[in-house]
């Protein structure tokens, strides 16, 4: 199996918090990310899509696939964009890196149609990272096993 990965940033202004949460609690709970007026972030994104070569090609999925599925359906809606009242699909959602790496893949994954969907990597800055590999198996696959 191969791994094709691509990379790409954005930068876009959040605010972490609960509405049912006092300021303080939210502060408790996000730190700065619940500074009542937002603020922003350079986000890194990774998309990695598994499979096989294609014989025909020599490869598993072409770059510029990816590239043209992250850019049209993820980076022009999320770039230089308040999370919090601008993404029509981050509406309703804590815009924390968790929730955007889920909401990337369910994106995506549908439009994946060489190989499949590996993992979505969302990072604040290089040194916090989330990966989100698709749902885990539900708890009574795991029993049984
Ligand atoms: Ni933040």
């Amino acid at each position: 199996m191969f791994i094709v990965k691509i990379r790409a940033s954005y930068s876009a202004a959040h605010r972490l918090c609960r509405e049912d949460l006092s300021e303080e609690a939210n502060y408790a709970l996000y730190g700065k990310c619940s500074n009542p007026n937002g603020h922003g972030h350079n986000y890194d994104l990774e998309v990695a899509v598994a499979g096989e070569i294609d014989p025909a090609t020599g490869m598993v999925i072409n770059f510029c696939e990816i590239q043209q599925l992250v850019d049209s359906l993820i980076i022009d809606q999320v770039d230089h964009k308040n999370l919090n009242v601008d993404v029509a699909f981050m509406r309703g959602v804590i815009p924390t890196v968790e929730n955007m790496a889920r909401i990337f893949w369910d994106i995506l994954t549908p439009r994946i149609r060489n190989g499949r969907l590996h993992h979505v990597t969302v990072g604040e800055r290089n040194s916090n990272m989330v990966t989100y590999a698709g749902p885990s198996p539900a708890r009574s696959k795991l029993a049984d096993s």
